[in-house]
């Protein structure tokens, strides 16, 4: 899937429209890539090749957190929305002030930190 290119007769998005295009495309690979490494984790046998793969599944996770926030860099309306949790209620939000224990978020909705 490929957004990069318009259609004939489409408006073509600017020089800035195109580059967040295309790291909205290589986030979005990076997040496959991310499932499928997760995919052969949990079919593997073997301690080795399982902790390998575990290894270049967290990296392609840091992958994510650069290519969100060098979108976050280029896209003051994304940056605005990343720096709001929305989804909390106001009183249980990372930047409330409260204890951050007592937050919800995915991890310990699953019972991970
Ligand atoms: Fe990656």
């Amino acid at each position: 899937m490929s957004y990069g290119k318009p259609e004939s007769g489409a408006v073509q998005a600017s020089g800035l429209g195109q580059l967040l295009i295309m790291l909205r495309e290589d986030l979005m690979g990076e997040l496959q890539a991310i499932n499928q490494y997760q995919a052969h984790i949990d079919n593997i046998e073997e301690a080795e090749i399982k902790e390998l793969l575990e290894h270049i599944r967290d990296d392609e996770k840091e992958h994510v957190a650069e290519l969100t926030h060098l979108i976050s860099r280029v896209d003051s309306i994304q940056r605005e929305k990343f720096l709001n949790d929305h989804t909390a209620a106001p009183a249980d939000r990372v930047n409330s002030g409260e204890d951050e224990s007592q937050v919800l978020t995915v991890g310990n909705l699953f019972g991970k930190k």
